[in-house]
């Protein structure tokens, strides 16, 4: 039964020092027995003085709010999350407007739901303590907000169990101007023996509403990204993986929920989030019996128990997350405004152009044959050259995906002058030279697996089950860690000058099981997620070393993208799939949730469509080629030389621009997405059919430009012709802001034209 009874909440700013009352809290468990029982009766007695004063803590960027707040027993909810409010004050009559509270059931708006108590609904956190005992309660604390700098902030809340000395932390890091939060939970152990924790999420929302639908992918190989939005009914909808690596092949953790109806690109309140963890994730949405939605996102706790050992502290991954009452395009503009500002790897840069050999060779080449494709690289007009998969493997040579992956030394016969040479030939030719790597996996057919099978993820006594004919490497252990850093370290040492690098990862976790782990008498199930954090410490390691070498970060397409892998990385392969139709989709939906720079875009021969309609398509991100050049005709070849130059000409506009979406694939048989600079004096807008069938004439209906100044005039001219064909547009005629906006200009898209670039400049 709904319980009317409004409590009259006094508002306190009452902020704890954490930091007094941590080292506080240190000094009476080093004491005696007695000294505990003293400890928690204090405690007792500050939760209920805390009890006392209700606290309201808004977590505020410049256009939103969470607000928290602690109940009348000293627990800690989520009673708004939404536009912010003009007056910060009025966030403590929230709760006074909704009817949210019956004496039966659990607080569904629990700023982090423990387990075990009384709070019988899908948990945030879940702890045996070492006692064994299962149950958690959380009361609140004190809070403390750092200004980091003028546009960051950290907001930290400490919660803590009245009975057991469980510590939970939880951090709220606030971008105000670009309107992202970083949130994530440190839970301590501070009892005197090992805690197991079978649930440790990252973060614990509660959004109000009444409808909510969520826009959440799915995909595999070569099927990156395929978008579904489902109507959240009553009970929980759960995004996740169990894959190990390679972790988003079926499904990533980035979605969009948007509240009320479906958004749209301008229109509707809409939460873009993701967790920043290149392993399991899981991410609950559950809709409660008040019809709010409560979200918890975090490290899958599929076969993850995790001992704490005494005074252990554990970090969950950050939850990322923006909101706008403006739709997705604004939503995700904050999303591009902060990853390029405080995330990507030399976001705010400039990328390589690059011909990779992939495509063109696969592994039969040998060094002759790449030297002719430098001539090509150099023809063309890129800044580098991309070595990619079969260079190496002696005993086991890597001529096929069956053999070699572990034996990181040139293969003798393709390349008998080694990588110097190769790096010494492209640098005469007058391009960069990069390489790939794939340095986590092993082919059993390997001198390395031969060698160490102690390192290899594999259960001891079942068969052995290989994904792409390979496992991976155990990076929980000191040793392998060492050897994947020793991989990239030794070809940096050997060749200072190397450009670039790209770090492919094809393989799932099999039959998980680590030798390292049980040598160590830890528990099996810490091995997915000391994996990925034995993944970071390496790139981390290699970034203190080589703080600005371009990567790109690869997992047999688009297996691994996310922030958490991104912040060492300074782009993404998207997808394996290279045909173009099939990227114009691939594309728009990444470009949610990443900035077009980090978006590799390859030209390929996968499919036989036009070379025009394959490079515009590419354009749209880090532009790169894969084909043979000697093998492009005359014209092809000149077509390339001046989209190259194109390509440079626009690349601050892709890179840095605000990208707004105009006519989306989903719903229509055309695609047309613009880059605008910040001035708003020049944009450049890319429109693509993306439906072969017979129309009759050109797109019948103008497209609507958007972030163009209205007052402002500007011409549009058509760019990146292929040789001999002339523009059906008139690039001398001015039009205002206003017109392009709101009448819009007809790029003339059909099956003659079926990809049309345009430039905009500002006439003054
Ligand atoms: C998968 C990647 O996605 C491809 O681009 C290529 O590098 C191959 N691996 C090489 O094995």
């Amino acid at each position: 039964m709904t319980n009317k009874k409004r409590v009259h909440q006094q508002v306190s700013e009452c902020s704890v020092n954490l930091s007094r009352y941590k080292s506080a809290t240190q000094r009476k468990l080093t004491s005696s027995t007695i000294a505990w029982s003293i400890f928690f009766l204090l405690l007792a007695t500050t939760s209920r003085l805390f009890a006392q004063n209700i606290v309201t803590i808004p977590v505020e960027t410049a256009k939103n709010a969470m607000v928290l707040q602690t109940d009348k027993d000293g627990r800690l909810g989520i009673i708004y999350f939404g536009s912010r409010l003009a007056n910060n004050k009025e966030y403590a009559a929230i709760p006074n407007q909704y009817n949210l509270k019956s004496d039966n059931l659990p607080t569904y708006n629990s700023a982090y739901t423990p387990a075990g108590t009384w709070n019988v609904i899908e948990p945030a956190v879940q702890i045996t303590h070492a006692d064994g005992n299962m149950s958690l309660d959380l009361k609140y604390v004190g809070s403390d907000t750092k200004k980091i700098d003028a546009n960051v902030s950290l907001t930290s809340i400490l919660l803590k169990d009245p009975l057991y000395a469980t510590e939970i932390t939880l951090l709220y890091k606030t971008y105000f101007k670009e309107n992202v939060v970083e949130q994530w939970s440190v839970i301590k152990n501070v009892e005197k023996k090992p805690i197991r924790m079978q649930k440790y999420a990252s973060a614990n929302l509660y959004l109000m509403g009444n409808d909510f639908y969520l826009t959440h992918y799915n995909g595999t190989w070569g099927n990156e990204m395929k978008p579904e939005e489902d109507h959240l009914s009553h009970g929980i909808k759960s995004i996740d993986s169990k894959l190990g690596t390679r972790a988003n092949l079926l499904e990533p953790s980035a979605f969009m929920v948007s509240f009320g109806k479906p958004a749209t690109e301008d229109e509707g309140k809409v939460l873009l989030g993701q967790l920043a963890w290149s392993g399991n994730f899981k991410i609950d949405f559950e809709v409660d019996n008040y019809n709010n939605l409560r979200l918890i996102a975090g490290i899958n706790p599929y076969a993850s128990e995790y001992q704490l050992a005494a005074a252990q502290e554990f970090t969950t991954p950050a939850f990322i997350y923006t909101f706008s009452s403006n739709g997705k395009g604004e939503a995700s503009r904050n999303l591009h405004h902060w990853a390029t500002k405080y995330r990507l790897l030399d976001g705010e840069g400039s990328r390589l152009t690059l011909l990779n050999n992939w495509e063109a060779t696969y592994f039969d080449f040998d060094e002759n044959k790449l030297v002719d494709l430098f001539k090509g690289a150099k023809k063309l007009g890129v800044d580098m050259f991309l070595l990619d998969d079969g260079w190496f493997g002696n005993k086991y040579p890597r001529d096929a995906d069956t053999a070699g992956l572990g034996d990181w030394q040139e293969n003798v016969k393709k390349l008998p002058h080694g990588i110097g040479y190769l790096v010494k030939e492209a640098t005469a030719a007058g391009i960069k030279f990069g390489i790939w790597v794939e340095p986590e996996m092993v082919n059993p057919k390997s001198e390395l697996y031969e060698k160490h099978k102690d390192w290899v993820i594999r259960q001891p006594n079942r068969p052995e089950k290989y994904y792409r004919n390979q496992l991976v490497l155990d990076l929980v252990n000191p040793a392998v860690q060492n050897f994947v850093f020793g991989i990239l370290d030794t070809l940096f040492t050997k060749n200072p000058t190397l450009a670039f690098i790209k770090w492919d990862c094809n393989a799932v976790i099999y039959n998980a099981y680590s030798a390292y782990l049980q040598k160590m008498g830890l528990p099996q199930s810490q091995l997915y997620v000391d994996y990925v954090k034995g993944l970071y410490k390496v790139l981390e390691r290699l970034r203190a070393k080589y703080p600005t070498v371009p990567m790109m970060l690869c997992s047999g397409g688009g297996g691994r993208v996310d922030y958490g892998a991104l912040q060492y990385f300074t782009e993404y392969w998207p997808s394996d799939n290279t045909d173009p139709v099939e990227r114009i989709f691939i594309q728009w939906e990444y470009s949610y949730f990443y900035p077009a720079i980090a978006s590799c875009n390859h030209i390929t021969n996968w499919s036989k469509l036009p070379l025009k309609f394959r490079t515009d398509v590419a354009m749209m991100g880090k532009l790169g080629y894969d084909i043979v050049v000697d093998k492009l005709s005359e014209k092809d070849l000149q077509f390339s030389q001046q989209a190259v130059a194109t390509y440079h000409s626009i690349s601050d506009l892709v890179w840095h621009g605000d990208l707004y979406r105009l006519v989306n694939p989903n719903q229509n048989p055309l695609a047309s997405l613009m880059f605008a600079n910040a001035e708003k004096s020049r944009a450049v807008v890319f429109n693509y059919l993306t439906n072969t069938r017979f129309m009759p004439g050109a797109t019948p209906q103008p497209i609507q430009l958007k972030g163009l100044d209205a007052t402002k005039n500007y011409t549009v001219k058509e760019i990146n012709l292929y040789p001999g064909t002339e523009s059906s547009l008139q690039s001398t005629t001015v039009y205002s802001g206003n017109f392009l906006m709101t009448v819009g200009i007809n790029p003339d898209v059909d099956l003659e034209r079926a990809s049309v670039l345009l430039e905009v400049n500002e006439v003054k």
